[in-house]
């Protein structure tokens, strides 16, 4: 045992120690705290004690460290030391819609009043990290794991993300963002080595990161399970040393993934600071000693012991771990909290309804109840619990408010048919249910809407493994369980027909000519029925905006254009030939496997617009039930210089019957650029609520960063002076109005 400083001690006897006074500054409690500890103590704060804790110093007072998934609500009680539900009956929460579905708000006080709520949630349940949000942008629509996730533009995602984390962290709670970074599949997730330019790392897949840290100020960052450069991203020392914590002066703690810990040397020296989930070095779980075998447990404590690793990496663990614990479980001003509350139910409704995307509209919607009496309701994810499955994700619901039952609050006759049967979930086989067993369903629902005066179809993806699901990635781009033929079918029988899909990916359409409306729903949580019900019979005016594109195919996403190399990667000798041909990559050669985002900054409708494949439907599309006009853009200058910043803005009119919210987006094109550069890039949004008839200005500030790109070999961000076009519309597809002005 490492004495104590007697001075310290015999301060700390005349009056409260300074590490447990909350009116010192934080740095100064830290740095007491520090002196008392022995390294035994400082080594076993930067692993797991249990599943989802970390032990404090009992000696000291300095409690635990409780943690808990995730973005959407707080996860179910998981036991001690394995994953099993501890089967607690006081853990039922809310759950809110998926962070895709708040991105397709486009509504930042509405990610705020998420973080809130959520946050609220998790101190409640006395949580002090909360194990969310995720912002790994939206590559490929095969990732299972998109539905977490906050689309395709880092713009979008990083104005998002900050609200919600600030709001989250007034509860005392810290928020966790993950999953950093180049997490953006499932697919060999454990160690898929991602080969990138760093124009696309700084440009695409770094900013929401930033922004939550940098703007949002997350207590905590959450390390992905691949690699980058050939090296574990959970002791990634360019990552987290060079990018985190230089770059964007992160003071937070990094947490490993569960089980994203290879290596105590690493661990020790590249800015990990705890070590979570390792599945040890083959000790069973049973094993006594299994936390103490973790990779910063007894192997690192012997490093230390020895020399072979310097003090001043413990030190510098223990100082981010115990502003964590200052931050949230010694934080004794921290509000209560509250659990599924009417609040946060309301909460929950409002982010919902504001989520839901209206893809197509021929004038059935809205589904007049009045008109249309007798209702067949299709498809499983009707009445099927979406809160399960999907893995970390899933929550323990106290209320589930399911589309049939709302739907049979509004319509005089519901009949209900399931259409399809999706097998049970099931990791490590995809549960197929036979043919003829989807044929005679189909049937049965075919025969069922011919009597109907409109069909409402909920099918889509759901949670089961190779959909929207943790760990596996889809096989495919199309809707699984035959729905293809049996909307097909629907439609053909009763012209009346409301597609209105639940997922959390884009899919394939093929019978898209052939029904006149077609609504996007997200995962929506305890509120999804209320909120499907009042915007398909029109009490709510839907106001959602795609976060991601939706390719008319998977080939036309940039993402599959460049074979396997591109995704899911490629493994084995041609994981070795792979790596060994690109230039100057520093790539671990052996047997990872390798990939390469060959599309680069082409992401979702940079790719679309950039190389002229349209999207069936764009990033930023999404209809309403009124209609809305846009003027002439006006700049307040065409000049635009370093110091300074120019503003464009637009006359937006309801020229519907009802009120009706739109998201005015501006798009920037450098116009003559010495680079490549996407075609338009998203800058900005905001979303206008107008009464019929009425008139707002959508307003835009337009700063010289707003121009810049990302110069790999300067390391900078760079604009060129020249010509650029701003682009103000309804969607990245639907530009209503432009205007150049000139950067010197
Ligand atoms: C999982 C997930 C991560 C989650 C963690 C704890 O593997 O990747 O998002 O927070 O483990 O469940």
């Amino acid at each position: 045992m490492t004495s104590v400083n007697a001075d310290v001690s015999a301060t700390a006897t005349a009056q409260k120690p300074i590490y447990q006074d909350e009116s010192r500054p934080v740095e100064e409690r830290v740095e007491d705290a520090l002196l008392r500890l022995t390294l035994e103590e400082k080594v076993a704060l930067c692993h797991a004690q249990s599943k989802f804790s970390t032990p404090g110093v009992a000696r000291l007072g300095i409690p635990e460290l409780w943690m808990s998934d995730g973005p959407h609500g707080v996860r179910a009680e998981i036991s001690w030391n394995s994953w099993d539900y501890a089967g607690w009956t006081n853990d039922r929460i809310t759950a809110f819609p998926a962070l895709t579905a708040l991105a397709a708000t486009w509504n930042t006080d509405l990610a705020a009043l998420y973080g809130k709520s959520v946050g609220e949630e998790a101190r409640y349940r006395r949580k002090d990290v909360l194990l969310g949000p995720g912002v790994n942008i939206y590559r490929t629509p095969l990732n299972g794991r998109n539905f977490e996730y906050m689309g395709e533009d880092p713009f979008l995602a990083g104005e998002m993300v900050v609200p919600y984390i600030q709001e989250l962290q007034k509860n005392g709670v810290a928020a966790c963002v993950k999953h950093f970074a180049l997490n953006n599949q499932e697919k060999w997730r454990g160690n898929v080595n991602v080969t990138l330019s760093d124009r696309a790392l700084y440009e695409i897949y770094l900013p929401a990161f930033r922004r939550a840290v940098v703007d949002g100020k997350a207590w905590a960052v959450m390390g992905a399970y691949n690699k980058i450069w050939g090296g574990h991203c959970c002791h990634n020392s360019r990552l987290l040393n060079d990018i985190l914590r230089g770059e964007w002066h992160f003071d937070g703690a990094v947490i490993t993934d569960w089980g994203g810990a290879h290596d105590t040397r690493e661990a020790a020296l590249n800015g990990l600071d705890i070590e979570m989930g390792s599945f040890t070095n083959g000790l069973t779980s049973d094993s006594g000693s299994t936390y103490d075998e973790y990779y910063l447990a007894s192997p690192y404590l012997r490093m230390l012991q020895s020399g072979e690793v310097s003090l001043s990496t413990v030190d510098a663990k223990a100082r981010n771990i115990l502003r964590l614990i200052f931050r949230t479980a010694m934080n004794t001003r921290k509000p209560f909290g509250s659990v599924a509350s009417p609040e946060h139910y309301a909460a929950a409704k409002s982010i919902a309804d504001e989520s839901i995307v209206l893809l197509k509209n021929d004038g059935l919607l809205p589904l007049s109840p009045e008109r249309y009496r007798r209702v067949l309701v299709v498809g499983e994810n009707a009445v099927k619990m979406l809160n399960e499955g999907g893995g970390s994700s899933e929550l323990k619901v106290k209320d589930m408010f399911s589309p049939l039952e709302a739907l049979r609050e509004v319509y005089d006759e519901v009949v209900y048919a399931p259409g399809y049967k999706s097998g049970r979930f099931a990791y490590d086989v995809e549960d197929v249910i036979p043919e003829e067993v989807q044929a005679e369903l189909r049937r049965e629902a075919v025969e069922l809407a011919k009597d109907a005066d409109a069909v409402i179809y909920i099918g889509g993806l759901n949670k089961n493994a190779f959909q929207d699901c943790e760990s596996t990635d889809r096989y495919t781009y199309s809707l699984p369980f035959c729905q293809d033929e049996l909307i097909t079918e629907l439609a053909a029988v009763n012209p009346n027909i409301v597609v209105a899909n639940i997922s959390g990916n884009a899919y394939a359409m093929p019978w898209l000519d052939r029904v006149p409306a077609v609504l996007q729903i997200w995962y929506l949580g305890t509120m999804i029925g209320p909120a499907i019900a009042d915007v398909i019979s029109g009490r709510v005016n839907p106001s959602g905006k795609l976060p991601f594109s939706f390719p008319r195919r998977l080939e036309d996403c940039g993402a599959h254009s460049f074979g396997a190399e591109a995704y899911p990667g490629v493994e084995g000798e041609a994981a070795g030939n792979a790596a060994a041909d690109l230039e100057g990559a520093d790539v671990n050669v052996g047997r990872d496997p390798q990939e390469v985002y060959a599309e680069d900054i082409l992401v979702g409708y940079r790719w679309h617009d950039t190389k002229n494949v349209p999207a069936m439907f764009a990033f930023g599309h999404g209809l309403s039930y009124t209609c809305f006009a846009y003027g002439s853009a006006r700049l307040s200058s065409d000049v635009l210089s370093d110091a300074g910043s120019i503003t464009v803005s637009v006359p937006v009119t309801n020229t519907g019957s009802r009120a009706g919210k739109e998201t005015v987006q501006l798009y920037l094109s450098e116009l003559n650029a010495v680079v490549p550069r996407p075609a338009k890039e998203l800058k900005g949004f905001v979303k206008l609520s107008l009464e019929p008839g009425e008139t707002k200005e959508a307003v835009f500030t337009i700063g010289v960063d707003a121009l810049k790109y990302f110069d790999a070999e300067a390391h900078a961000w760079i604009a060129q002076p020249g010509a650029f076009r701003a682009l103000i519309g309804s969607a990245s597809d639907d530009v209503r109005a432009s205007a150049d002005f000139v950067y010197k």
